[in-house]
């Protein structure tokens, strides 16, 4: 199997997400091909298009992050239906200057987990619908909406029920499929 490298984004900026440690699981049972690193969010400060001109060293880094990997995975709370304003804002910047959006032709992948029993669903629907606009390819299967129950997953990303260590598993086994099948179709010598 083709190796390829992760970005993950957190849309929470909270100490104690829930997110955040589901991010740790995924990495935890991602399949050795697929190399993960976080892109940080946290840092950037609001975007204005009076920026386009001379990106501040937060957003180049954020660009930076993008352009060295092969795809991108979206590990988001559900803000209001929605979601967080820190994400958004983060693919505000990396969507822009006009003609410099980083997600065109990147592979994505969307997941998230709340308290709530339709785990993230509406929110996750959202980013669907950004992400579409900034052009990246998304992976449609297998959705993953989690519940977060106490104690599903540690802070350090154990998952502590077999069947969604085996669900997430499968989930990162899926999307590293996915890649591949992108990159098949589209090379990226390919203009
Ligand atoms: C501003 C705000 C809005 C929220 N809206 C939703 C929501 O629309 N749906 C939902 O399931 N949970 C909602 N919640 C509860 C979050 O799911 C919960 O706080 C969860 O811990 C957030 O994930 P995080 O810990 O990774 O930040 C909201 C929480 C906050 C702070």
């Amino acid at each position: 199997m083709t190796a390829f490298t992760v970005g993950y984004f957190v849309g929470s900026l909270a100490r104690n997400s829930i997110n955040r440690k589901l991010a740790h699981a995924l990495v935890r049972l991602a399949p050795a091909e697929l190399q993960l690193r976080e892109i940080p969010i946290g840092e950037l400060p609001l975007y204005s298009y009076d920026h386009d001109a001379d990106y501040p060293p937060a957003g180049r880094a954020l660009k930076a992050a993008i352009a060295g990997v092969d795809a991108v995975l979206f590990v988001t709370p559900e803000y209001n239906r929605s979601i967080p304003g820190a994400l958004k804002n983060a693919i505000d910047w990396a969507s822009r200057p006009w003609g410099q959006n980083s997600f065109a032709r990147k592979p994505s992948a969307t997941i998230g987990t709340s308290p709530g029993k339709i785990g993230t669903a509406v929110g996750q629907q959202h980013l669907k619908s950004i992400l579409s606009f900034c052009n990246s390819p998304q992976m449609n299967a297998i959705e993953a909406y989690i519940e977060f129950t106490p104690g599903l997953i540690t802070d350090d990303g154990e998952v502590t029920v077999a069947s969604t260590a085996e669900f997430l598993a499968n989930y990162m086994r899926e999307f590293h499929g996915y890649i591949t099948r992108v990159y098949t179709a589209l090379p990226r010598t390919a203009t």
